[in-house]
């Protein structure tokens, strides 16, 4: 073989990719394709697992001949959107129902109940995660009560999070999921290794219908040889907010980033400490090695890029989401206007998932710029929720390493350095959700005998944005940001 390639699958919410990289991490290519998003109720949101699996296989097949054929390739790593769920009969490998998404509020209910019945403060202990139907167990009960194939399917039915669909799909059969994904479900204790036989009964998911949980890196079977032509090993798996963590090298206690990319996600690397939350944050597991388990304390925002979307999309105000930069720049303040992007509930620390969006300070002197302005904003306005939450449990940030889609924005980069009042450090190649898949199974396939080691050879150069804001003016922002969280009756923790 020349030089080894590896495949990257990186799933998301809003598209899915495929990667191919070369072991110095340079990025030779990239084949993307965005998947339809089904809002079929206010508070809804749907994909069609099937078309995940042809899209993410027609990407794939894109970069393996970019590679010069599956024989240049020497293992695949994949990622994905976390907490979604897929229903799938075991006999014909299809989908039984469209495929709940995080983002996705219907089980609020659920949730409530269980709050009300007092279960909150067990859950939260076990899993390291409030009760939100964020979540994927209130999802795959739901889909049990509700969508008459998977009631039906018995013993054919299997469950899984979109990494466990494509290895499925990939290797033929094969049913198993990572640590880092499990531990999205609500249904493994944080500091377990399998399903939580309590956890499954209090959900009422039945265990049978969930994969293996495997570690990270590994041997996760072999793809068909009709995809590519020959098989090729799949060799690591991770949720992407986790992989964009090890993408980011947090591999050190500490360390932290923030993913913008659909929702914004901010992870802290706690080694082997079982974090635990008092400030309404979520522990979660960050990467699962042979005797070696790492967590990570995370703050996850739901509405990011997606924001941006609805008002290129649904409102019209823009054509393109790199049009935002120069609207923000265009203008000295947002004109008294704030923003709460509340459009799935709100997410840490507030946790409202009945919460709607709302845009305040409208006059008729507002223009077009002040509502992106405000819009852009407002990320920085709940990430320095998130940051007081994070301080206030002990794990405050020193820098904060961003990546994502939206990070590319300078003028973003430099408002959250303005408003955090911290410096805010961007890697050349943003796309460090991928690059950490990439580098698990890199490691898998052998290339480098540590995550560290990996890291250390695929990471590229960062750029620093410093606080360059006077304090009076942040103050002012943070006052407005305060103002329409108590208009909105949503106050901070
Ligand atoms: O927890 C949800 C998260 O994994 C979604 O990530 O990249 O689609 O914003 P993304």
């Amino acid at each position: 073989m020349s030089e080894p390639r590896i495949l990257v699958l990186d799933e998301g919410t809003t598209s899915t990719r495929a990667m191919l990289y070369a072991p110095d991490g340079r990025r030779l290519g990239m084949a993307q394709a965005e998947l339809a998003q089904h809002y079929p109720q206010p508070g809804w949101v749907e994909h069609d697992a099937a078309e995940i699996w042809e899209k993410s296989l027609a990407c794939a097949r894109d970069m393996v001949a970019l590679a010069g054929g599956a024989d240049h390739v020497a293992a695949i790593g994949i990622t994905n959107q976390r907490e979604t769920v897929v229903a799938w009969d075991r006999r014909t490998g299809e989908p039984l129902a469209p495929a709940i998404v995080w983002q996705d509020r219907r089980t609020a209910d659920h949730c409530a109940a269980l709050r009300q019945a007092g279960e909150e403060d067990a859950i939260q202990r076990r899993t390291g995660l409030v009760l939100d139907p964020y979540f994927s167990a209130t999802k795959m009960r739901w889909l049990l009560d509700h969508a008459p194939a998977v009631a039906a399917a018995g013993d054919a039915l299997a469950f899984g999070t979109v990494e466990s669909w494509l290895v499925w799909k990939l290797t033929g059969g094969l049913h198993v999921s990572d640590a880092s994904n499990a531990s999205r479900t609500q249904l493994m204790a944080l500091d377990g290794t399998e399903w939580d036989r309590g956890l499954c009964d209090l959900f009422g998911v039945p265990p049978r219908a969930l994969p293996e949980i495997c570690d990270n890196i590994g041997a996760f079977g072999e793809t068909r040889a009709e995809w590519f032509g020959r098989p090729i090993a799949i060799r690591g798996l991770m949720g992407d907010q986790q992989a964009a963590t090890i993408g980011q090298g947090c591999l050190t206690p500490g360390d932290a980033k923030a993913t913008l990319g659909t929702g914004a996600f901010v992870l802290a690397n706690m080694g082997s400490n079982v974090p635990v939350s008092r400030h309404r944050l979520l522990g979660t597991l960050l990467c699962r090695l042979p005797g070696e388990t790492s967590y990570a304390l995370e703050g996850s925002l739901f509405v990011a890029g997606s924001l941006i979307q609805w008002l290129r999309d649904e409102l019209g105000l823009i054509a393109t989401a790199e049009e935002t930069e120069a609207l923000a720049r265009s203008m000295p303040d947002s004109g008294g206007v704030t923003m709460l992007p509340a459009l799935a509930g709100l997410g840490a620390p507030h946790w409202r998932a009945e919460a709607k969006g709302m845009i305040h300070g409208l006059t008729l002197g507002t223009k077009r710029a002040h509502i992106v302005r405000a819009a852009l904003e407002s990320l920085s306005h709940q990430l320095h929720d998130l940051s007081g939450a994070f301080a206030a449990d002990g794990v405050p940030w020193r820098v904060l390493r961003v990546d994502g889609g939206m990070s590319a924005n300078d003028w973003i980069a430099q408002d959250l350095a303005d408003i955090l009042n911290l410096p805010v450090d961007r890697p050349a190649d943003v796309e460090t959700t991928a690059k950490g898949a990439a580098m698990l199974a890199a490691v898998g396939g052998g290339l480098f005998p540590s995550l560290r080691e990996a890291a250390s050879a695929m990471g590229a150069g960062t750029r620093r944005f410093a606080p360059a804001l006077p304090g009076d003016r942040r103050a002012a922002r943070l006052e407005g940001w305060r103002t329409l969280l108590a208009v909105s009756a949503f106050s901070p923790v």
